[in-house]
């Protein structure tokens, strides 16, 4: 699509990821506010599985229904919505009108909308595997949504949902990286996975040889990612040497750093209450991500139409 000039993020789908607890719904919540002061419409989903509280700490009363519901419910209890990983099928009907969507499955605030893929609590013993809620974040398409929208989704920690081909639907991963050689380590892999498929290095599909079209759609999906880079933020910063290690140690693998958020007691305290998550702090520092995020998504815009 034409994005605006003065609006380079317009049109684009971000997806956050992260060790467990690095931040990624915390720096979530400060980029969908910036992004919706700066004047874009924002669309958070919700495609962690195993945790709660988004809505909450994005100041939205009530959680939507999963749409792991609308979609027909996962295969392991009868329903419709496959793993992508053993049926890379696209999801039936995923690209839907923000219009055709029952109110029931859409959070709202001012600017700000959220949708939430599916959760396993509430599934039982025996539930499966939450594949089916990565088919939803891969292939969802929320049409109408106006011109200077963009896609936040927020990913469980770790490393599972991006083998699961959810970048390939993605334009950047923003990797929430914490004072941790984990998190730093988690940065460097997700970049490296997306150079990997950015130079055509096809998926594993050793488990579907008996299936010659599905290994030929899994390898299709990914030659036809739309995935562009990784970049980074810090998060939970603490002091100006721990930053400069960080920044050192993301940039000497090639990983540009975006922003970087101190460490913020009430932010803490507002997780801990369910409340709406805001600091002045913080929320300065999502302003110069948010800058930061438009100079890299242009530049690299410039260089595909160039
Ligand atoms: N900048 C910060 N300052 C202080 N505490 C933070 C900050 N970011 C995250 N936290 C704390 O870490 C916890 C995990 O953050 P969260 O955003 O939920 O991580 P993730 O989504 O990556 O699992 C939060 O409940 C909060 O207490
Ligand atoms: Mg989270």
């Amino acid at each position: 699509m034409m994005a605006r000039e003065d609006m380079p993020l317009a049109g684009m789908r971000l997806g956050l990821f992260g060790k467990g607890g690095a931040g990624k719904s915390t720096v979530t919540v400060l980029l969908a506010d910036a992004l919706v002061k700066r004047g874009y419409s924002v669309l958070v989903l919700d495609a962690d599985s195993t945790n709660v509280g988004l809505a909450g700490a994005l100041g939205i009363p009530r959680d939507p229904d999963p749409l792991l519901d609308y979609f027909g419910g996962m295969v392991f209890s009868g329903g419709l919505v496959t793993c992508p990983v053993d049926d890379p099928t696209p999801l039936q009907g995923a690209a839907v009108s923000i219009r055709e969507i029952p109110e029931r499955f859409v959070g709202h605030r001012d600017g700000l909308r959220l949708m939430v893929a599916g959760k396993m609590g509430a599934l039982g013993p025996g539930a499966g595997c939450d594949g089916p809620v990565a088919k939803i974040a891969r292939d969802l398409v929320v049409e109408d949504l106006g011109p200077e929208h963009v896609v936040l989704v927020d990913f469980k920690a770790g490393f599972e949902d991006s083998a699961r081909g959810v970048v390939t639907s993605l334009d950047w991963g923003l990797v929430v990286v914490d004072p941790t050689v984990a998190a730093v380590q988690m940065a460097v892999h997700l970049s490296s996975m997306v150079d990997k498929i950015r130079a055509g290095v096809p998926p594993a599909t050793q488990h579907l040889l008996e299936r010659g079209d599905l290994v030929e759609l899994a390898i299709r999906i990914f030659r036809d990612a739309r995935v562009r880079g990784v970049a980074a933020t810090l998060n939970r910063v603490a002091d100006p040497s721990t930053e400069s290690y960080l920044r050192v140690a993301l940039t000497d693998r090639k990983i540009p750093v975006m922003g970087s958020f101190g460490a913020d007691r009430t932010v803490e305290e507002q997780w801990l209450r369910g409340r709406r998550v805001q600091s002045a702090v913080l929320a300065q520092e999502a302003v110069t991500l948010v800058q930061n995020l438009e100079l890299l998504v242009g530049r690299a815009q410039a260089v595909s139409t160039a």
